[in-house]
């Protein structure tokens, strides 16, 4: 599938969900506002104050993570490849009197930032709209001053190939396979776990295992820690989201920190064996 065909069509889910307020469209509130660090990090990945840092949102717009990390004090560079998205974090920058750098263009080439330039780099789930990450990692690595933090969210591998709902005997089903390089079906499931784990008429990939993690690190970074967000309950409904999380972890959340001399790793992913699938 043709990559710029793949970028359109997923800039215009996003422009849609913006228009229609989706829950991932919807600015941080007052209170989040208040104790803005406690909201964006609560694991203390990023220490008591990142006030004066220059803080990279990739692929983030929307106006929550921009105001989030402005209200902590940072200098707020936003990269984002819908425009409706950036038009939010203008509107909130608005009200609520920030300055950010909005910039409209796909995360996997960044040419308009300069080499080291971020203290910090934020990059919230969106690996999966793309068909290959390492051009990302490199790009994020690139930008990342030695020593700098990149923390990132994945959907999880298991999470993109397993099915949305349970079966009769209450159990998600792997219908995807691993090594795939084609994008996973679109759903037409109307359930609410669909609407929370996929967004209706994205393209989207599953990223490896050896492509995430090992791809963050080949690109020039060390993994410093690594969290899975809960959302299990162990009484839930059978079907629900947190029933479904009890059997599949949805999202990863990685800190790496970026080396001070790096030379490029000669592994390279296609040398794998890859079984027929
Ligand atoms: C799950 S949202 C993350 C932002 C969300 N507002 C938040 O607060 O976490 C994913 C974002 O990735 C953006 N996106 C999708 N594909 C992209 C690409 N190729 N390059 C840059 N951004 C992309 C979407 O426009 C969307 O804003």
């Amino acid at each position: 599938m043709d990559p710029a065909q793949i970028r359109q069509n997923n800039r215009k889910v996003y422009d849609s969900m913006a228009a229609a307020k989706s829950p991932l469209c919807r600015p941080a509130t007052d209170e989040e506002l208040a104790s803005p660090l406690r909201t964006v990090d609560g694991s203390g990945w990023l220490g008591s104050s990142i006030a004066g840092k220059h803080v990279l949102c990739l692929a983030a717009g929307g106006g929550r993570q921009s105001s989030l990390y402005a209200a902590a004090g940072a200098i707020v560079t936003v990269v984002d490849i819908s425009g409706a998205m950036l038009e939010l974090d203008r509107q909130v920058a608005a009200e609520r009197g920030f300055h950010f750098r909005l910039i409209e263009n796909s995360m996997e080439s960044l040419p308009m930032l300069q080499d080291g330039e971020f203290d910090i780099v934020i990059h919230p789930v969106s690996t999966c709209y793309i068909p290959n990450v390492a051009p990302v990692f490199s790009e994020v690595a690139r930008v990342t001053r030695p020593g700098g933090i990149y923390i990132s969210q994945h959907k999880q591998p298991v999470s993109l190939q397993a099915s949305l709902d349970p079966n009769e005997r209450g159990r998600y089903e792997i219908e995807n396979t691993y090594y795939r390089t084609d994008p996973i079906p679109c759903t037409d499931s109307k359930s609410r776990n669909a609407q929370r784990l996929r967004e209706k008429g994205a393209i989207e990939f599953v990223h490896r295992w050896e492509q995430l993690i090992g791809g963050i690190c080949r690109s020039g970074f060390m993994i410093e820690d690594l969290s899975e967000p809960m959302h299990a309950k162990l009484e839930a409904r059978r079907g629900s989201f947190a029933d479904r999380a009890n059997h599949i972890a949805p999202y990863v959340r990685i800190k790496a920190r970026r080396r001070a001399k790096h030379s490029a790793s000669t592994h390279s992913p296609n040398s794998i064996w890859l079984p027929n699938s």
